[in-house]
C-alpha cells in the first residue's frame, strides 16, 4: 500500500487497560487520517479516551492493536531511541496540565523540547519570536507560577511549536479558561497552524472550539464518529 509521504494514519486502533475486574477497552477499531494543513477536533465525555487517543497518534503511548503511521513510519515499530528522535522531530503536544517545568523560565521551558535537536542554540531566536506570537514577549524570564492559568497554556502551545512539528496535537488547549482567554488561545491555534502545513488533533470540551474546526469527531463508547453540518 502506498502510503502518503506527509500524513497522519491510524488504522485499527485499539487500546485497553488491564483492571483488576478485566480489561478495559478504551479505543476500539479507530481509523483517522489526516494530510498537511487538516485539523480535526475531538470531542466526548471525560474519560471517554480523548487523551489516549492523543497519546497513540503523538508516539507517546502504544497502541494495543492496529496501526500509527506519521510520514510513512509507525513510530512503535522502531527502537526507542529512534522513537524519541522522531517525537521530538515530527510532533509538538501540548498536554491536558501543560506540564511546563517550574524551575526554568518562560524561555527556558520553550527550548526544552530543542535541547534534544542537532543544533539547540538556533532555537533560541525562534522561541523569542513564538513567544512573540502568543503575546508573552515580555515575559520571557518570568516563572510558570509568576503567569496566569491561559499565559501557561499560550507558553506550552509555543513550546509545542519550536521544532516546528509535522503533527500538532493539543490536549484542551483552553481547559479552564474564562470565554476570552480561551478565545484568544483558540485564535492562536488556528492562526499559528493555518500558516504551516502542519498537522492538527485538538481535544476540546468546548462546543465552540470545535466548531471552528472543519473536522470535528465525538468519541464515546470507544468508537470515533465524525459529528456536524
Ligand atoms: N494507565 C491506565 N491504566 C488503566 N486505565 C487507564 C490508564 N490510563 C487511562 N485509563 C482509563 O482510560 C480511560 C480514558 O482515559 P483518558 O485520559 O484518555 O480520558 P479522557 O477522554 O482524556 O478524559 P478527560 O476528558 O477527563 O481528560 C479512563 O477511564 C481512564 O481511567
Ligand atoms: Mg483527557
Amino acid at each position: 500500500m502506498l502510503i502518503h509521504e506527509s500524513t497522519l494514519e491510524l488504522s485499527g486502533v485499539s487500546k485497553q487497560y488491564p483492571t483488576p475486574r478485566g480489561q478495559l477497552t478504551v479505543l476500539a477499531d479507530i481509523s483517522l487520517a489526516l494530510k498537511p494543513g487538516e485539523a480535526a477536533a475531538i470531542m466526548g465525555p471525560s474519560g471517554s479516551g480523548k487523551s489516549t487517543l492523543l497519546y497513540i497518534a503523538g508516539a507517546l503511548e502504544a497502541p494495543s492493536r492496529g496501526e500509527v503511521r506519521l510520514d510513512g513510519i509507525d513510530p512503535y515499530r522502531i527502537n526507542e531511541r529512534e522513537a524519541a528522535e522522531f517525537r521530538g522531530e515530527k510532533v509538538g503536544f501540548v498536554f491536558q496540565d501543560h506540564c511546563l517545568l517550574p524551575q526554568c523560565t518562560v524561555l527556558e521551558n520553550v527550548l526544552v523540547p530543542a535541547l534534544v535537536a542537532k543544533n539547540p542554540a538556533a532555537y533560541r531566536k525562534r522561541a523569542q519570536e513564538l513567544l512573540g506570537q502568543v503575546g508573552l514577549a515580555d515575559r520571557l524570564d518570568h516563572l510558570p507560577a509568576e503567569l496566569s492559568g491561559g499565559e501557561k497554556q499560550r507558553v506550552a502551545l509555543a513550546r509545542a511549536l519550536i521544532r516546528s512539528p509535522r503533527l500538532l496535537l493539543c490536549d484542551e488547549p483552553t481547559g479552564n479558561l474564562d470565554e476570552a482567554s480561551a478565545a484568544t488561545v483558540a485564535d492562536l491555534l488556528l492562526e499559528l497552524h493555518a500558516r504551516k502545513e502542519t498537522m492538527l488533533m485538538v481535544v476540546t470540551h468546548n462546543p465552540a472550539l470545535a466548531a471552528r474546526f472543519p473536522r470535528c469527531y465525538e468519541l464515546r463508547h470507544a468508537n470515533l464518529q465524525p459529528v456536524g453540518p
